[in-house]
């Protein structure tokens, strides 16, 4: 039998917490932590090499493509978020669709989208603060730059690493403090990339959109794969629902809000950087602040790079909190050890888990080379949004008559819409990314068999050995 827990049943054991976590977040709150989670190390690093390497100016039509899967993946998971306004997002939805199975292999797959991802922000945060400290005189060595065995004599990549904890120790202290962080820092990253729409227009020149799709219709689909990264952090606001004041009304504001918000700036950003300069001499790394530097304007690219920066410091901040409440919601249910749902009784945070992955991401961060696996978050982000997708219309199916604050509009179009682009996306990544995801998700069916099943509260309530 599917071993299932009811939306009704979810909510209740998430009121049994013995302490609440803090409700405090706004629907700004809410848009401001969407947009720090979306505009980062996809449209200030990744856009340079999709550009020049995979769909030239057509990355155009790869963002338009990721918006429009994102779109129907964002409705599907407002009606699931409003629906079930517990901590835990996919995971969550999962455990009231599909079953404790199902819902235990997405629980381990977001840890590619938000863990993975978030170590993989730091070290492009750490090459661009790099480059910053270099422009005002300050060398670091490489040794203490790059994790080991990526260069010669590489011991750490501390910036990375430091940064990692920072952001931890933001989140230990409460969601407030950290939320406003992140508004401030917001503000800065959207100054850089209005600079980048605004100035950069002056400097457009059409016939550098020609030929349009050098790469054809399979580059434009590749970069949509591989650009899907940018996209990535809009469905952690459903992670945050048991700390918004009004899940149910702000939730969806903060879901479409952050997302239409950036889609539109990516499509104009991807305009103006390929019109600027020609997709090939695009520079790989800091291709936006290049794009400034290579027309003289030297001072723009500083700033772009310092809004870089911020950028993706605001990413790994709502990565990293994604993370903890997630570990917070599948320890509730039994499926981790109880430690990891005590919240702290002043900051009102999820302590363990928010130390065991500031610990572990830092580590990933400052010592392996994850940027050879970055490509595993969006194939493990894509994953997660298909599943909700289909749970939607299960739920439609399963509960027709619950109430449903959102309703996804043209169900079963809408999910089915969301399923088949989500899916092409994940057929457009490389195979080497489809082999260590299958692995991942094998490693974590042993561990669900070992530990998760027979420590779940549903195996110890509702099938009481004899
Ligand atoms: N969307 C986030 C970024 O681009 C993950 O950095």
């Amino acid at each position: 039998m599917l071993r299932r827990k009811s939306p009704a049943r979810l909510i209740a054991d998430a009121g049994q917490t013995r302490t609440a976590l803090r409700r405090v977040l706004g629907p700004l709150d809410l848009t401001a932590l969407g947009v720090g989670a979306i505009i980062g190390a996809g449209i200030f690093v990744l856009t340079g090499v999709a550009a020049s390497e995979i769909a030239g100016p057509g990355i155009v039509l790869s963002l338009i493509i990721d918006g429009f899967a994102c779109a129907m993946a964002a409705l599907c998971y407002a009606e699931l978020a409003t629906m079930v306004p517990v901590a835990g997002s996919a995971y969550t939805y999962c455990y009231a669709t599909m079953g404790e199975m199902v819902a235990w292999i997405i629980g381990w797959d977001l840890m590619l989208e938000y863990a993975v991802g978030a170590a993989t922000v730091a070290v492009g945060w750490s090459g661009y603060f790099t480059l910053i400290l270099k422009g005002l005189g300050i060398g670091l060595p490489d040794a203490l730059t790059h994790a080991p065995f990526t260069v010669p004599g590489a011991i750490i990549n501390l910036p990375a690493f430091l940064v990692v904890l920072a952001m931890s120790a933001l989140l230990y202290v409460g969601i407030s403090g950290s939320a406003r962080v992140n508004s401030l820092v917001v503000g800065v990253k959207l100054v850089a990339v209005a600079i980048v729409i605004a100035a950069g227009a002056f400097f457009v020149e059409r016939h550098n959109w020609v030929p349009f799709a050098p790469y054809g219709w399979i580059g434009i689909t590749r970069g949509a794969g591989y650009m899907f990264f940018a996209f990535i952090g809009f469905d952690a606001l459903s992670t945050m629902a048991e700390e918004v004041v009004d899940p149910k009304r702000d939730l969806p504001i903060g879901i479409f809000g952050s997302l239409s918000l950036c889609t539109v700036l990516y499509i104009l950003v991807a305009l103006v950087v390929t019109g600027m300069t020609p997709y090939h001499s695009l520079d790989l790394n800091a291709p936006l602040a290049s794009a400034f530097f290579n027309h003289g304007m030297s001072f723009l690219s500083s700033v772009i790079s310092l809004g870089a920066v911020a950028g993706l410091t605001s990413v790994q901040l709502v990565l990293l909190l994604g993370q903890s409440r997630i570990f917070f919601a599948m320890s509730r249910d039994g499926l981790l050890p109880g430690a990891f749902s005590h919240v702290h009784p002043r900051f009102r945070t999820p302590t363990l888990p928010t130390l065991v992955t500031g610990a572990a991401v830092a580590v990933m961060a400052g010592m392996l080379p994850i940027d050879l696996v970055a490509e595993l978050t969006n194939i493990g982000t894509l994953f997660a949004f298909v599943l909700v997708c289909l749970g939607v219309w299960a739920l439609r199916v399963a509960a027709p008559d619950a109430h449903r604050p959102f309703v996804t509009p043209l169900v079963p179009l809408v999910p089915l819409l969301g399923v088949g682009f989500c899916a092409t996306l994940m057929v457009s990544l490389k195979p080497i990314t489809w082999l260590r995801f299958v692995i991942w998700l094998a490693v974590g069916m042993v561990i669900y068999l070992s530990y998760g099943r027979s420590h779940s509260r549903l195996s110890a309530e509702d099938e009481p050995s004899p």
